[in-house]
């Protein structure tokens, strides 16, 4: 049987740095299901579909095929045969995953499939929103991953300075607030610390730390 870590968490808690460090410590697959959402909305917003026409979305599911494959350790995102890593890390596409793509049934059920798939005949760590408490809920390890929102507007407001691009903290603030209400108060698999999931707070942690902690819960599930 397969090794499944899950860790779920909000937006710029540290998920995917963390679990790709992990994985490559572990010989583990990371599976970053966010960026399968976010294929998603680049394919409905480069064929020109609106967020809130939720029945071209349902009609676009059918044509629409994601898969992913590793290079060099990377998971790469295949829209319809064509690596779209590239072009879904923008804040148009960021924003069209959040609005659009993670909120309808129809899409979810259609990512929650192949994300259980890979799952099922590989030791993965995945992260997202979902995975404890829906996609994987047999996963031997939970981890509910956070920060307060200042850490992570913090953390935000950092990593824009060190490119030069100017922003106003309080804005960044406001803006992790809001993707966390609304991540938590979605209709369909909203955002929450499963029952069984373990709590990290990195507030107060570094990555290796937060990395070292995550290790050492497994280890004790391992032991079990
Ligand atoms: O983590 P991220 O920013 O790459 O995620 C993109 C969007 O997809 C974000 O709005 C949250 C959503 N998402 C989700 O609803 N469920 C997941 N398992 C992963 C991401």
């Amino acid at each position: 049987m397969s090794m499944n870590i899950a860790i779920d968490g909000p937006a710029g808690a540290g998920k995917s740095t963390i679990a790709k460090k992990l994985a490559k410590e572990l010989g583990f697959i990371y599976v970053d299901t966010g960026a399968m959402y976010r294929a998603m909305a680049y394919y409905f917003l480069t064929n020109g579909i609106a967020s809130s026409d939720e029945t071209k979305i349902a009609e676009a599911c059918q044509d629409v095929d994601v898969t992913i494959a590793y290079e060099n350790n990377e998971q790469q995102v295949i829209l319809n045969g064509k690596n779209v890593n590239g072009f879904i890390r923008t804040e148009e596409v960021g924003n069209m995953a959040f609005s659009a793509t993670s909120v309808y049934p129809v899409v979810r059920t259609k990512l929650v499939e192949l994300q259980r798939k890979l799952a099922e005949s590989t030791d993965v760590i995945m992260d997202g929103r979902d995975i404890g408490t829906c996609v994987l809920p047999n996963a031997q390890v939970k981890i509910y991953l956070t920060a307060s929102s200042k850490t992570r507007a913090q953390r935000r407001y950092d990593e824009l300075t060190a490119k030069g691009v100017s922003c106003d903290f309080d804005e960044i603030e406001k803006d992790i607030i809001d993707r966390d209400y609304r991540d938590m108060h979605r209709e369909t698999s909203p955002l929450k610390q499963a029952e069984d999931a373990v709590l990290v707070d990195s507030s107060e942690m570094n990555i290796d730390q937060v990395v070292e902690a995550i290790r050492s819960i497994y280890e004790e599930k391992k032991g079990c």
